[in-house]
């Protein structure tokens, strides 16, 4: 040892919803903040994409951006599909909801692969009303308000998880 830190290894992470404009580009910015919170910024990469392709190229839906900006966080993404390399190029991908879960355990090129998916329901606090996080696409402003309260949880337990090696 010449005396410089160890450093800990990246951890990967892909959240995943069906269009990619409204939870996981929000859950990829929250995540985000979470770890810069920590000074531990260096140690994520930290993504989104959609198990749909509707709006491959646009930024987050508008409203989820309106909200989002209300607590100080700027949805900053271009939407996109996951696609089976992401498998190879994340430690975890995280979906939404059962669908997206279902999805993207299809799209797993193998068991292994597969074992990368959770669903971001599993980083819920204890006590919680939701068992997923639902889709706010059809929504008024209270359903942006929820995903907005349940990821911000959710994105607090999973950094701790992860710091306890999941
Ligand atoms: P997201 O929401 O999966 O949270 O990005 C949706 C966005 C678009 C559509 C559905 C859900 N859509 O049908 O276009």
């Amino acid at each position: 040892m010449n005396g410089e830190k160890m450093q800990k290894p990246q951890t990967r992470v892909l959240f995943v919803c069906l269009g990619n404009i409204c939870r996981s580009p929000a859950a990829e910015a929250i995540f985000r903040q979470t770890v810069e919170h920590h000074g531990a910024s260096g140690r994520f990469v930290i993504d989104s994409a959609g198990t749909a392709g509707y709006h491959v190229g646009e930024q987050p839906d508008r409203r989820m951006r309106v909200h989002a900006r209300e607590r100080g966080i700027n949805l900053v993404h271009s939407c996109r599909r996951v696609k089976v390399d992401d498998f190879d190029n994340f430690d975890l991908i995280i979906g939404m909801d059962a669908s997206n879960l279902r999805n993207l355990r299809a799209l797993a090129p193998s068991v292994e692969a597969a074992r990368k998916v959770r669903g971001m329901a599993e980083f819920f606090s204890p006590g919680a009303r939701y068992d997923h996080v639902p889709d706010p696409y059809y929504e008024g402003a209270e359903g942006f308000e929820l995903v907005l309260d349940l990821l911000d949880d959710a994105c607090e337990n999973l950094y701790s998880a992860i710091g306890e090696g999941i």
